[in-house]
């Protein structure tokens, strides 16, 4: 059996077509069912990642290899979470890498705490505070599905009570009321560690960033992530008619001594 070959126990994307995709963890024995028919996973078994299986109506799927991106968008998310145009940024502004330790507040439903965990491990953690018990079990439920929950710490927690981890990488921020989580924030983070904060309104940047000034941050800058798809056809290429207007601003500062 070659490497890329589908083994049993393993996740696959089914992809008809864009945004028609079913997330399947492979068991001998079972059927996935679709609008489209049903296929056996037995007959996914020791095919390759990129080829073909008909469905029980004759329809192709094409078996894909999922990335941390389609586990998340697949999430169960009864909170706001944050999107793979905001994610990659926040990864390439804090560092976010293998062995990092961070700390998060909230959890909600654990999309940003899944991406940062599939980037720190296998030696880093992140651990993270939600003040909602049902969120706590979302966020458990959605991290064990991708497989990431051992490389993550969920505390049920108000986390402006103080966060119990010293030294940390990377902080972030994701509530409402993001300037109240600065001063338990700064005491968890070693000295030059990065925070990245996500806030929905301008307003929460602004009294963010004040605060982040008065207690010492530098470095503290603000930016929004404007992402526009592309129609790409041969001879009539333009941008998609409809869009995503906004998701939220985005503020980073590393910590001073
Ligand atoms: C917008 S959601 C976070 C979404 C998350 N980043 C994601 O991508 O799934 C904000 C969460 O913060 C939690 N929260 C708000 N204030 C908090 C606090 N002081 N301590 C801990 N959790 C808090 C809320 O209950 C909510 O679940």
């Amino acid at each position: 059996m070659s490497s890329n070959s589908i083994k049993d126990g393993e996740f696959v994307l089914l992809y008809l077509k864009p945004r028609k995709t079913w997330l399947i963890k492979v068991k001998a024995g079972e059927k996935v069912h679709t609008h489209a028919g049903f296929i056996e996973h037995n007959s996914i078994i020791g095919k390759e990642y990129g080829s073909s299986i008909e469905s029980s109506t004759g329809r192709a799927f094409r078996l894909l290899k999922p990335t941390i991106a389609d586990f998340l968008m697949k999430f169960s998310r009864p909170t706001q979470v944050v999107y793979p145009k905001d994610l990659g940024i926040i990864a390439a502004w804090t560092g976010l890498s293998s062995g990092k330790i961070v700390i998060e507040s909230g959890t909600g439903s654990g999309a940003l705490t899944a991406f940062m965990a599939n980037l720190v491990r296998p030696d880093g953690h992140v651990y993270t505070y939600e003040i909602r018990e049902e969120f706590v079990d979302v966020a458990k439920k959605n991290l064990q599905k991708a497989g990431l929950l051992d490389y993550v710490t969920i505390t049920k927690k108000d986390a402006k009570e103080g966060i119990d981890v010293d030294d940390a990488d990377i902080a972030i921020i994701d509530v409402g009321d993001p300037w109240t989580l600065v001063e338990p924030f700064k005491k968890a983070l070693k000295g030059s560690g990065m925070l990245a904060a996500i806030s929905p309104t301008m307003n929460q940047a602004e009294k963010l960033t004040a605060e982040l000034l008065e207690k010492g941050f530098v470095d503290v800058l603000s930016l929004e992530l404007i992402s526009r798809d592309l129609e790409a056809r041969v001879g009539m290429t333009r941008p998609s008619m409809r869009m995503i207007g906004h998701t939220a601003y985005l503020t980073f500062a590393r910590k001073g001594l």
